[in-house]
């Protein structure tokens, strides 16, 4: 990486230097993505954060990119006359980046089967507990609405179910008998933050092998 870079920010020779090229999808806030950014900046991942996609006009994931000079692309959900109208530009915002790996992060939307089939074995994601326990959304209110002991968090590559794919990586958090939903989910977001810029890394040094439902890490 040349002298005096800003982290994130894409340059000719990254298309280069062997790098693997990632981009990000987030809808809010964007820890998860400050964590994969920050992991880059030290430079733990041998890749790019070559740009941010995001659905949700102002959100704070944006904020994030920009500070860290990635660059943003907007596809405004809202704008679009229909779901397949949307996924259509989003499918080529996404294209357009020609990425190694497409990291969701905090992507609130359910990607279409084209979207998912265009970049099979490249399409990650995090889900706030332990697959396949608890899918879909507020997990961390599911978990504590049925009583489990332990839950954690997932990553996974996706598919074209909800949260179906095949794990990469896994980590348990205990579910205490205080706990609220903003607790628990508190404590496994740490765990996110370690797991998922860790999965990216492995996936950058070409680690995770896609065997069936299993992923070797090698
Ligand atoms: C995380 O809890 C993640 O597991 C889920 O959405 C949340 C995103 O948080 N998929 P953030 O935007 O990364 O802070």
């Amino acid at each position: 990486m040349k002298r005096g870079k800003i982290s994130g920010l894409l340059e000719d020779e990254d298309f280069q230097d062997g790098k693997k090229r990632i981009i990000v999808l987030a809808s809010g806030r964007g820890s998860n993505f400050q964590a994969i950014l920050d992991a880059f900046s030290k430079g733990s991942i041998f890749g790019t954060c070559v740009r941010l996609v995001s659905d949700v006009p102002g959100c704070y994931a944006i904020e994030r990119a920009k500070l860290s000079g990635v660059p943003v692309t907007v596809v405004d959900y809202r704008a679009f006359p229909s779901k397949v109208a949307y996924e259509k530009a989003l499918l080529f915002a996404m294209k357009e980046c020609s990425p190694d790996l497409v990291v969701l992060a905090g992507y609130m939307r359910i990607l279409g089967n084209d979207i998912v089939r265009s970049f099979h074995g490249k399409l990650m994601n995090i889900h706030p507990a332990l697959l396949p326990s608890f899918p879909g959304l507020h997990a961390q209110r599911q978990v504590i609405g049925y009583g489990v002991k332990v839950s954690g968090c997932t990553v996974h590559f996706v598919d074209e179910e909800m949260d179906s794919g095949p794990i990469i990586l896994q980590k348990c958090v205990p579910v205490l008998p205080d706990d609220d939903e903003d607790l628990l989910s508190e404590r496994i977001l740490h765990e996110e933050h370690r797991i998922y810029p860790e999965a990216v890394k492995l996936f950058c040094e070409d680690r995770l092998k896609i065997e069936g439902r299993t992923v070797r890490v090698l």
